[in-house]
């Protein structure tokens, strides 16, 4: 189902990747290709395989057969930024904002000051790509959620890379949040040209912005523009169950066809991913 567009050049490749823990298959075979510049949202319910996914496209976790393609030719999680979904911030640890995203860009000398003039300038560019200048010498740990969120995503950008993946960066927003940092990558990937990955559960803050959606349920994924995926017969096809999609006025509502029962968003619904 995936569009090959014409004079668009991929980062990265994902081919018929299969991924099993204990015997259980998560991911059946599932295609990914990202374009550069391109903004992908990758949708599906809890437990559909969305940081699996994003872990083999990462590079840390070997599928069980398919393969990923890098245009870089690097391997691993070289060249690569990442927001992993769990990130557990000390609230006392003795850490600036700034030392934090330097963190991004030599990974293990922690507590050693900025030495280099270039660095602390790639430092200070990453910062002010994601407006967080102001407060970038407070502590990590007293800075609220989304003050935090920008910084670990300039921890993700300092090293510059040509792809960022990112897991629910928009977990523990406020919905005004939330939509500022839609925005904000929606620049970067303007400005700055790097191609974006994110998950989310609503997929509508990434509808005026995303470029092609996958859309993972039962271990395999329906991808393309989110006017192609996001429907009635693709996802019934895709769930292999009634699958309803409703517009209201610029929003989509994604819900089981229950007839009788609420009809939930299926995002939230984990019967619907089993
Ligand atoms: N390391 C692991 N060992 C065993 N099972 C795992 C492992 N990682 C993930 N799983 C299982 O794989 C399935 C997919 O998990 P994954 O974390 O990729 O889902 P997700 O789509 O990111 O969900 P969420 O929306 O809750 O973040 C789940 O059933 C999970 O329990
Ligand atoms: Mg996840």
């Amino acid at each position: 189902m995936t569009a090959e567009r014409a004079g668009t050049t991929p980062v990265l490749t994902a081919r018929e990747v299969q991924v099993s823990f204990g015997g259980r298959p998560v991911l059946a075979g599932v295609d990914v290709r990202i374009d550069a510049g391109e903004f992908v949202g990758l949708i599906g319910a809890n437990g559909a395989g969305k940081t699996t996914l994003l872990r083999v496209l990462l590079g840390v976790l070997r599928p069980s057969t398919g393969s990923v393609v890098r245009a870089d030719g690097r391997s691993g999680a070289a060249g690569i930024g990442y927001l992993p979904q769990k990130v557990a911030i000390d609230p006392d640890a003795p850490l600036r904002a700034r030392d934090v995203v330097r963190l991004g860009l030599d990974g293990g000398r922690l507590g050693i000051p900025l030495r280099d003039r270039g660095e602390r300038a790639r430092v200070d560019e990453a910062l002010d790509a994601v407006g967080a200048s102001r407060f970038a010498d407070q502590r990590i740990g007293e800075l609220s959620g989304g003050q935090q969120q920008r910084v670990l995503l300039a921890h993700a950008l300092v090293a510059r890379p040509a792809l960022l993946l990112l897991d629910e960066p928009l977990a523990n927003l406020d919905p005004a949040s939330a939509s500022d940092i839609v925005a904000l990558l929606d620049d970067l990937r303007h400005r700055l040209g790097v191609a974006i990955v994110m998950t989310a559960h609503d997929i509508n803050l990434l509808l005026p912005v995303m470029d092609r959606v996958v859309y993972l349920a039962d271990g395999r994924a329906a991808t393309g523009h989110p006017d192609e995926v996001v429907r009635t017969d693709v996802l019934t096809r895709l769930y292999g169950r009634p699958i309803r999609v409703i517009r209201v006025e610029d929003r989509v509502l994604v819900s089981a066809d229950d007839r009788g029962r609420p009809h939930d968003e299926v995002h939230h619904r984990s019967d619907v991913s089993a």
